[in-house]
């Protein structure tokens, strides 16, 4: 499909995509956070780049040397489904290995709260290699938030290299 991964930071694009993401990101404070997230030197930021544009997106926050968190993630509608937040997670859980990061993790709505959108959020972490470690009420919502983690590992390619 021809998608470049760019560490580059565009709240302008991050703005754009969730806001086509109503069921997700209906909240306007919480869009400009993020937007602020994504202006922010304390987060990394990965860009999915087709050739017509951004497509996908990604913020981190790396706590501690052994432990970063996924801060956001979301693809462009009409990209969803084709590998796009794979890649994204991929790239990321890859690049924090080799800088000494043995744990990612990512906070999202839990399921005690019945929600069609985010049951998908939750499948797709799952694929991806989270797992879910805590649900807690009130803790980035009024709702249940569930945090899962995914143990990071230095991955060699068949050369050796890293
Ligand atoms: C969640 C999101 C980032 C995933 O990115 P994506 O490009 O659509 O996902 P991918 O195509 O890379 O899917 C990877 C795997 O996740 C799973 N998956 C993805 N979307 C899924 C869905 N809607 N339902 C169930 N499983 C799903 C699939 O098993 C897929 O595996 P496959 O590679 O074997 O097909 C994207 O769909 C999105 O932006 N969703 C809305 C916003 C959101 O939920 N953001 C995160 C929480 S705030």
């Amino acid at each position: 499909m021809g998608i470049e991964l760019v560490e580059h930071r565009s709240a302008k694009d991050v703005r754009r995509i969730l806001e086509a993401l109503p069921e997700w990101f209906g909240d306007v404070d919480a869009i400009d956070n993020y937007v602020a997230a994504a202006e922010n030197d304390d987060y990394g930021s990965l860009l999915a780049v087709a050739p017509d544009g951004v497509i996908g997106v990604a913020l981190t926050r790396r706590h501690f040397r052994e432990a970063a968190e996924l801060h956001l993630i979301a693809v462009d509608p009409e990209a969803r489904g084709t590998g796009v937040g794979r890649l994204l997670v991929e790239r990321i859980a890859s690049r924090l290995a080799v800088d000494g990061c043995t744990l990612l993790s990512v906070h999202t709505v839990g399921p005690s709260f019945e929600n069609e959108p985010y049951a998908q959020t939750r499948a797709f972490y799952r694929s991806v290699g989270f797992v879910p470690l805590e649900e807690r009420d009130g803790l980035d919502w009024p709702g249940p938030t569930l945090i899962l983690v995914r143990p990071l590992v230095v991955q060699m390619q068949q050369d050796g290299s890293r």
